[in-house]
């Protein structure tokens, strides 16, 4: 039993709006087969969530033109849901797309639901969502980190997968400094640079969560989605990519 999470840069194109990635997610489906095991994905929000999150101003105080933002940002990441859902089915795996919104966001309640799909042999895949946070009249934003981790808590599994669009995490932002260096291990000396559009944390936020998965006793790794053939060389020396015990 594994996790993975595709990260909005490896299924989509994060600066071009609703830019969604088919190939890329096929390969990584085709690998994921290979594995034979259960599994449960979770996707992030890449082009289809980040850029309407930040033009409509959520996570914010619930207002009329957040409404408007609430609604088209849901309806963008059901519909990237479903297309990843199709080619699970299309590849022969019962894929079931399940949405936070309809929890409000409960971390615990969306692993719960992923954890009796699993137990009845479906292949659950949640995702970065918008939700409702009623005691406060805001509109929220559950990251894709965010429920990979509570579901780590919850299912406790060997092996968690976090795919991006580079080799793994770099003491510095290898996009922006050529002389980065990809990190076998996380260090605390590593830097963090923000990208775009992105409003839920990027790959400070990452790096965080995954430590904490790894407290939990799973072996994290963080890799390029673009070269998923990586996914079956995890825990080989020829591993490419970052390892988190
Ligand atoms: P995803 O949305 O796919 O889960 P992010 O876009 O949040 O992933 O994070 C991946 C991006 O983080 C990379 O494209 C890279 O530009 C950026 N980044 C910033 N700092 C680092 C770092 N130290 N190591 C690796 N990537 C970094
Ligand atoms: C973001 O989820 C979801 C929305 C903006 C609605 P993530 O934070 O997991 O997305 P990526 O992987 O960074 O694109």
């Amino acid at each position: 039993m594994f996790l993975v999470k595709l990260g909005g840069s490896v299924i989509t194109v994060k600066s071009r709006y609703r830019y969604y990635r088919p190939k890329a997610v096929q390969e990584i489906i085709r690998e994921l087969k290979r594995k034979g095991e259960p599994f449960a994905l979770v996707h992030g929000g890449g082009s289809f969530g980040h850029i309407k999150a930040k033009e409509y101003g959520i996570p914010g105080e619930i207002t009329e033109k957040r409404k408007v933002g609430y609604s088209v940002i849901h309806r963008d990441m059901v519909d990237l849901n479903q297309r990843i859902v199709n080619s699970l089915i299309d590849s022969g795996i019962n894929g079931v797309g399940m949405p936070p919104s309809v929890f409000n966001g409960n971390l615990e309640k969306i692993s719960q639901s992923m954890i009796d799909h699993m137990e009845a042999g479906l292949s659950p895949i949640s995702f970065g969502d918008v939700y409702i946070n009623s005691q406060e009249s805001r509109f929220e934003i559950v990251s894709g980190d965010d429920l990979m981790l509570s579901l780590a808590e919850k299912i406790r599994p060997s092996e968690v997968y976090f795919l991006t669009d580079v080799d793994g995490i770099y003491d510095k932002n290898p996009k922006k400094h050529r002389d980065a260096v990809l990190l076998k291990e996380l260090s605390d000396s590593a830097t963090y640079e923000h990208v775009g559009t992105d409003v839920t944390g990027g790959m400070l936020k990452k790096a965080n969560t995954v430590k904490d998965i790894a407290k939990l006793g799973a072996t994290v790794y963080v890799l390029n989605g673009n070269v998923p053939s990586r996914l079956n060389e995890a825990g080989s020396k020829d591993f490419i990519g970052t390892v988190v015990k």
